[in-house]
């Protein structure tokens, strides 16, 4: 089956095209994220406009790419070939929500294709089910931990139960997947999410205005010696729940910083980004053992865009080995917004609209990872 997935929930535009959901024929992604630089955010009235932008080129750039892989000469043909097209319905930005919602369903309409809704977390969690591309998935030179692929099963009876941490830009999340479509909720943030956290130090910090993870993560790596271990607290982290909290940590981090100022000293930059790395890497791994242990799981899948932060990653598989379980971890380029997970998503959890009934696919804000 072939699928053309679409994902615009926040300042990503992004279009592919996925055979059996897990073969990535083509991929295309625009992103607005060095206009919410200057705003030190989102603002979502200019995400949303930039996806007006992005949308058509974006949906031609995938076609181009996947015609000739297809036997097919131009965009029209790929469009007519596609079985159905998904796109991600939420959680996100509701303008932006609606470029894709709206623009899938005109395709939808025009090309009379079943239409497939798709949450945009459950998509996070397929990063783990593409085959690996050749030469990128692979290449562990970058020093993040290599990916792990669910390729390594010969079949689901394997994978399932599962354990699924996601950890993106607005959620932190556990659950346990229990097969294609049936998620149960464990526990998820009362307050930040992690990689929200990641972004207000890294602006405390004035490494980045907006998208900070990665840069945290880098000075984090350049720090020898963590004069500083212990000092940040690791929040819920003994608690019998599954639910975790990131905005004490964040205060703490700032009165740390603060602290230097004060005494008038330099601050050790390297060492703050370390210590606050491996103090939400603690919690996660933490709630995640407990989780793993309490339920009778035999994967952990870990998905959303902190899932390419390296000490994660290394951890997690680490925790794997101690547990005996298997862990998947999802190739770099899958961890942040794409429309090739939405894709593969939208086959494992096919629940297709006919073009005659499109009114009923609405953009939803709000969605949490086990709304349907
Ligand atoms: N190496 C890294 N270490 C830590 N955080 C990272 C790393 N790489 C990316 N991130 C963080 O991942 C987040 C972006 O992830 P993602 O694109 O999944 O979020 P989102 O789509 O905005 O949120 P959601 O999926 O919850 O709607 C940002 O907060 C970014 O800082
Ligand atoms: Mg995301």
């Amino acid at each position: 089956m072939i699928i053309l997935g679409i994902e615009t929930s926040c300042d990503e535009t992004a279009a592919a095209v996925v055979v059996d959901g897990r073969e990535e024929l083509a991929s295309s992604l625009a992103t607005s994220e060095e206009l919410h630089q200057s705003t030190g955010g989102v603002v979502p009235e200019v995400a949303a406009r930039k996806q007006l932008e992005f949308f058509v080129p974006v949906l031609e750039d995938v076609c181009i790419k996947a015609a000739p892989k297809l036997g097919l000469s131009n965009y029209t043909e790929v469009l007519n070939k596609v079985d159905a097209i998904a796109v991600t319905v939420g959680p996100g930005l509701i303008g932006s929500l609606l470029v894709g919602v709206n623009g899938a369903k005109a395709l939808a309409f025009a090309h009379n294709k079943p239409l497939v809704p798709v949450n945009h977390l459950v998509g996070h969690i397929y990063g783990n089910f593409l085959r690996p591309l050749q030469h990128s998935d692979s290449n562990s030179s970058d020093h993040i931990a290599p990916a792990t692929y669910l390729d390594n099963f010969s079949n689901e009876e394997n994978i399932f139960p599962a354990l699924v941490l996601i950890v993106s830009g607005g959620h932190t999340d556990l659950v346990l997947m229990k097969g294609h479509g049936s998620l149960e909720y464990l526990g998820g943030t009362v307050d930040d999410a992690a990689g929200e956290a990641f972004d207000k130090v890294a602006r405390m910090l004035g490494l980045s205005s907006y998208l900070g993870g990665p840069l945290i993560s880098k000075a984090a790596a350049e720090c020898r010696h963590n004069s500083l271990l212990g000092q940040l607290p690791r929040p819920k982290i003994a608690d019998e729940d599954y639910d975790f909290s990131f905005s004490g940590l964040k205060t703490a981090t700032k009165n740390l910083i603060n602290s230097y100022s004060s005494k008038d000293s330099p601050l050790p930059l390297n060492e703050i980004c370390c210590e606050f790395e491996i103090a939400v890497v603690d919690v996660l791994i933490a709630k995640t053992k407990k989780a793993a242990q309490a339920n009778n799981i035999k994967s952990i899948l870990l998905g959303g865009g902190v899932s390419a932060n390296k000490q994660l990653r290394t951890r997690l598989l680490g925790l794997g080995q101690e547990l005996g379980v298997f862990v998947s971890v999802p190739p770099i380029r899958l961890c942040t917004d794409n429309a090739i997970y939405i894709a593969s998503a939208a086959y494992y959890n096919y629940r297709p609209v006919s073009a005659d009934k499109l009114d009923l696919i609405k953009a939803n804000p709000g969605l949490g990872i086990v709304d349907q």
